[in-house]
């Protein structure tokens, strides 16, 4: 059992705020705090490219630990400013040809589809969204029968940025699998909140974001390549790459070969720390706290005069989204951050085959946490209840 006390002493923000917008942006517990301000302060006394090589430790160890948190090697994972440069990156590699078909779920990220128009519109690449099932998830029959010789990349957001469900991502990863084509994960809302490993996902390519479940520093991610999926990168510079003759350049061989030579090491090093945090803590102890959580809010919320839950899924996470009769999501939100309460608004753009699909208007999104308490969600029930019922 996690020790609800311990980690809410460890996260300053618990303080001042019911904090229910954890899909946004998390608090950060005290060691991430510390190792972003202990490595900006000594950089600045002994200088940027000094202090790199002072914690060239410290930076390896980095790697090291979002390779257990995944599973996977060290060398199977690149750093990134974010969830969507990673994504971009790995889409950036693919090479497609005219025809060619790119499979992907109707609660796909905006970002995501986008690249996928401008795919269809650059190279003629078709874009088929694969039906939900009546639960809402990715439906696994319609995806096997869609499986042709055409498709070269299975692209998918393990949870879909506007509600509360799991997509099948293993059942997934062994379609692609066996039928050998490419398959890129967005896990952004999934790392740091449920239990993941590559082999079981069966993932060639995962995106991830630090600042969410994971609690790290904003302006952080990551991205898994699996050692053998051996595109090259569209974007490539001295760190990436190596000039080896007037004509010539030698590309590196593992995941790094995303990356660019500039970071921001005092927030990937606070990455570093959020993702040891959540270890420490136990992934499966995380999302256990997390789906029961959420579990108490949605049956709570069902039980309230003007209220409307809109989450699909037979497997449930940390998303809780609603709506209130005759109070827009935006008010909502005005109206409990004035008390102290984050949550958010997610609209039909962010996801929107779904939305239009499923005539979404604006949702209000309350993201719970493990350091989230039954008396947070009490207080947040009965703000929402005064809006929904005044
Ligand atoms: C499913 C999904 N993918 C990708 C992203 C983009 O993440 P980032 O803002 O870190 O680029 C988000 C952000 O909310 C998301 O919900």
């Amino acid at each position: 059992m996690i020790d609800i006390d311990a980690v809410r002493a460890d996260t300053p923000g618990c303080g001042h705020v019911v904090h229910l917008n954890n899909a946004g942006a998390s608090l950060p517990p005290v060691p991430v705090i510390n190792a972003q301000i202990d490595y900006i302060t000594r950089e600045a006394a002994v200088g940027g490219y000094e202090m790199a090589a002072e914690r060239s430790e410290q930076i390896e160890a980095v790697y090291t630990s979002i390779a257990r948190l995944l599973g996977c090697l060290g060398s199977e994972i690149a750093l990134m400013s974010s969830a969507t440069d990673a994504w971009n990156a790995a889409f950036a590699a693919l090479e497609f040809e005219r025809g060619d078909r790119i499979l992907t779920a109707e609660a796909e990220y905006a970002s995501n589809v986008i690249n996928f128009i401008k795919a269809a519109r650059d190279i003629g690449v078709v874009v088929d969204v694969v039906p939900s099932t009546a639960s809402g998830e990715l439906s696994i029959s319609a995806l096997e029968s869609m499986i042709d010789d055409r498709v070269k990349l299975i692209a998918v957001s393990h949870i879909p940025t506007n509600g509360g469900l799991v997509n099948p991502a293993e059942e997934i990863g062994a379609i692609a699998k066996s039928a050998g084509v490419t398959y890129l994960l967005d896990a952004c809302q999934s790392v740091g909140q449920l239990e993941l490993d590559v082999e079981s996902l069966g993932c060639d390519l995962l995106t991830a974001t630090g600042r969410k479940y994971l609690r790290g520093p904003r302006g952080t991610g990551f991205l898994y390549v699996r050692d053998g999926w051996s595109n090259e990168p569209s974007v490539l510079d001295l760190h990436s790459a190596r000039w080896t003759g007037p004509n010539s350049y030698e590309v590196l061989p593992d995941a790094r070969r995303f990356e660019t030579w500039e970071f921001g090491w005092a927030a990937l090093v606070g990455l570093g720390a959020a993702v040891d945090y959540a270890l420490e803590l136990g992934l499966d102890r995380i999302e256990h706290r997390i789906v029961d959580l959420a579990g108490q809010l949605r049956r709570r919320l069902a039980g309230m005069p003007g209220v409307n839950p809109n989450d699909l899924g037979t497997r449930q996470c940390g998303i809780v989204t609603f709506t209130v009769d005759g109070v827009d999501a935006s008010e909502v939100v005005g109206r409990l951050r004035e008390q102290w309460i984050n949550v958010s608004v997610s609209t039909p753009l962010s996801t929107p085959i779904d939305a239009e699909r499923r005539h979404l208007p604006d949702l209000v999104r309350a993201s719970v946490h493990y350091f989230n308490t039954a008396d947070e969600l009490d207080r947040f029930v009965s703000a929402l209840d005064f809006l929904a019922t005044r």
